[in-house]
């Protein structure tokens, strides 16, 4: 009993310890803003308390818990952000980051965290750090944010977009190099474009994350960084850094883009219900 007790304190104050560590007896200038050594040593316990089992003690992505993860937990040494809504290969802002801290990515083992405002920014400086090369200085930029399209569309134009979104999607931007096709043989005729042999597979494509990446089938994979339309549209036009997904943005129209959201949502309802979801793919079985 004794040596119980004293093996839960001697935990208790090995935790205390690492948590109540200040690590920072300076600020820094991250791309350009002043950040207190307060605040890092705040981002510092609350990433040693939420953070650390995945995303690892120096940041490397190799937790305790990151073994088997896949996708893994990101390396934050490498700078390198999949999900904020600036251009392809640029950094985030720190809004991007509240949002991808806050909201999790789903389908992975990053999830949603719960914590105060004041806590939520202090870790997004802290992640910061681990990347000197990237965001220390004054130099620094953050990436661009595009404006945001308005729908040319709306409910009423929805079965229009969905056609459009159809032809973009198989033929105009040929979203089909990486991703599965959704559309008959004769349907690819129809737009004149001969179905290549991998139309129906998913092609795995590499990373910078050193892993091979699946690119979704949107009628049965979740969306990581997607809850509605806006979120869809914002990620078309800036693609996932640091993955073969480009930004769509000024490589086809902003109607194409919005076109081919509508087409994508409609696939994710489609792969809601089971039974549709199989008529669907038994109309790519059955045609010669
Ligand atoms: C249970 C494991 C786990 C924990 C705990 C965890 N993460 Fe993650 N995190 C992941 C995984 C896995 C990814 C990679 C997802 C991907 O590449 O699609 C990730 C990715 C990220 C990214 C990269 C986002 C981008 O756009 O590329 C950030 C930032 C991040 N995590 C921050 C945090 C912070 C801050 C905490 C603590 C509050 C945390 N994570 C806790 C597993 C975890
Ligand atoms: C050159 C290959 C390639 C092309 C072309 C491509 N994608 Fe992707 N796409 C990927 C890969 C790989 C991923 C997975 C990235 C990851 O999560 O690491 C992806 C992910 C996505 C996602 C999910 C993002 C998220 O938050 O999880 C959407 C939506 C998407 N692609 C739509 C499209 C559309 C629509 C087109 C055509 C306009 C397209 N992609 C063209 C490779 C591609």
């Amino acid at each position: 009993m004794k040596l119980f007790g004293i093996s839960i304190f001697g935990l208790f104050l090995l935790t205390s310890c690492v948590v109540e560590k200040q690590p920072f007896t300076e600020g820094k200038i991250l791309a350009g803003k002043k950040v207190s050594a307060d605040t890092l040593n705040l981002g510092y316990t609350t990433y040693v308390e939420y953070c650390v089992q995945c995303h690892g003690m120096e940041g490397k992505g190799d937790g305790p818990a990151s073994k088997g993860l896949l996708p893994p937990p990101r390396n934050f040494t490498q700078g390198l952000y999949k999900f904020p809504w600036t251009q392809y290969g640029e950094l985030p802002h720190d809004e991007d980051l509240y949002r991808i801290i806050r909201g999790g990515l789903k389908g992975t083992a990053m999830l949603p965290w719960d914590i105060s405002d004041e806590r939520l920014d202090a870790v997004t400086q802290y992640i910061k750090t681990f990347a000197p090369e990237v965001w220390e200085g004054e130099d620094k930029v953050l990436g661009t944010k595009f404006e945001f399209p308005a729908d040319p569309f709306g409910p009423e134009k929805k079965a229009e977009a969905i056609a459009l979104g159809k032809k973009v999607y198989h033929v105009t931007a040929s979203c089909i190099q990486c991703h599965r096709g959704y559309a008959t043989k004769a349907e690819m005729k129809g737009w004149d474009s001969e179905a290549p042999e991998d139309l129906y597979s998913l092609k795995p494509q590499d990373t910078e994350y050193n892993y091979k990446a699946l690119p979704p089938d949107f009628t049965y994979h979740a969306l990581r960084s997607i809850d509605d339309m806006p979120s869809l549209v914002q990620r078309l036009m800036y693609g996932v850094t640091g993955s073969a997904m480009p930004g769509w943005k000024d490589v086809i129209t902003d109607e194409e883009i919005w076109a081919v959201a509508y087409y994508v949502q409609d696939l994710r309802e489609t792969g809601k219900d089971i039974k549709k979801r199989q008529e669907l793919l038994d109309t790519f079985k059955s045609q010669k």
